[in-house]
């Protein structure tokens, strides 16, 4: 197939693009690399530079894509929180701007990158994609409403829409991984620590209601979740949008991955107790039964290959 990466240049999406290629597909990536890397972009593909409003409609014009994958967007919570217009425009705003290129150009078929925290504080543990949505912060609204956008796209003009809602995606696939300037993932962050680069761990908050008193996180191999994106290319169907959670149905707290990332990196991590992050529910995780019994999806890597992984592409760079 050729099919166009938004965002291709990014964590997920280079990832994402490199399993295409060793499928065999064509890959353009469009990508204003505004946090992304040119040298993430896996060899084989193609890079477009530019924001989906200006060129999404150039690119996809008459140029016979079979679908696209949308993995572009501002991703962090508290940045949300400071700046709505800024998520409410680039998530929802871009993303408007490349349905509408893509109804142009008759391409009917997108694959996107959603999020657990369309969910916002859970009413109940795993998550089902039927759960009641609602986000606590601008990044997850503005999520949930390109998901409500895909939905009308496909009941009103025949799109086929898959919407993959990514709980704690960490670990590495070769030469892509994680490489964010601003780090607030906490398996990068212990990372660092390990290396020595960065300040002690500190654990945000140790009196939630949970077994150690440290919040509990659905993780998931990069590499899980995407393959999970080739699945889901195939399913999409004219006319139908579907939700799909993508977690490994586990959840594993703060201080359990630290004692991951001390055993796999053989270092001793300095680790300090600090008060609790605003904005984190005590306990993420998904439930992945959906995708498991429509896609035949299942993760085959655990929160030790995650670490693993991370680990030796950290060290590479
Ligand atoms: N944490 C620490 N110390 C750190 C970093 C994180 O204790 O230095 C804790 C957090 O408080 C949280 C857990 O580690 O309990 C995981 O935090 P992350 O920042 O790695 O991930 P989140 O669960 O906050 O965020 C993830 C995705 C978001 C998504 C959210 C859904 O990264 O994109 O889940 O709610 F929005």
């Amino acid at each position: 197939m050729k099919l166009l990466v938004t965002g291709g240049a990014g964590y997920i999406g280079s990832v994402v693009s490199a399993q295409l290629l060793e499928a065999g597909h064509e890959v353009v990536v469009l990508d204003d690399l505004s946090t992304g890397h040119e040298d993430a972009v896996p060899e084989g593909a193609r890079l477009v530079r530019g924001t989906l409003r200006e060129s999404a409609a150039d690119v996809l014009g008459g140029a016979g894509f079979d679908a696209v994958l949308h993995f572009a967007a501002k991703s962090l919570v508290g940045e949300s929180v400071e700046k709505p217009g800024l998520y409410w425009d680039k998530n929802l705003g871009e993303s408007l701007a490349l349905l509408e290129a893509m109804r142009t150009a008759g391409v009917g078929r997108i694959v996107f990158s959603s999020t657990a925290a369309t969910y916002g504080e859970p009413e109940s543990t795993p998550i089902l994609e039927t759960d009641p949505t609602r986000p606590t912060n601008p990044y997850g609204a503005s999520k949930l409403a390109i998901d409500t956008a895909l939905a009308e796209y496909a009941r009103l003009h025949g799109l086929g829409g898959v919407s993959l809602r990514y709980f704690n995606v960490a670990g590495a696939h070769g030469r892509q991984g994680e490489r964010h300037a601003v780090e607030t993932h906490l398996i990068p962050n212990v990372l660092r620590a390990a290396l020595g680069e960065g300040a002690a761990v500190r654990v945000f908050g140790e009196d939630y209601p949970t077994p150690d008193g440290t919040c509990l996180r659905d993780y998931i191999h990069v590499a899980d979740l995407g393959r999970a994106h080739l699945l889901a290319l195939e399913a999409c169907a004219p006319g139908v949008h579907e939700i799909f959670n993508l977690g490994s149905g586990t959840g594993n707290s703060v201080r359990e991955v630290i004692e991951v990332c001390r055993t796999v990196t053989g270092r001793d991590i300095p680790v300090e107790a600090g008060p609790r992050r605003a904005g984190d529910p005590a306990v993420l995780v998904a439930s992945s039964e959906k995708i498991r019994a429509r896609l035949g999806w299942k993760p085959e890597h655990d929160l030790t290959a995650m670490v693993s992984d991370a680990w030796t592409f950290l060290r590479s760079r």
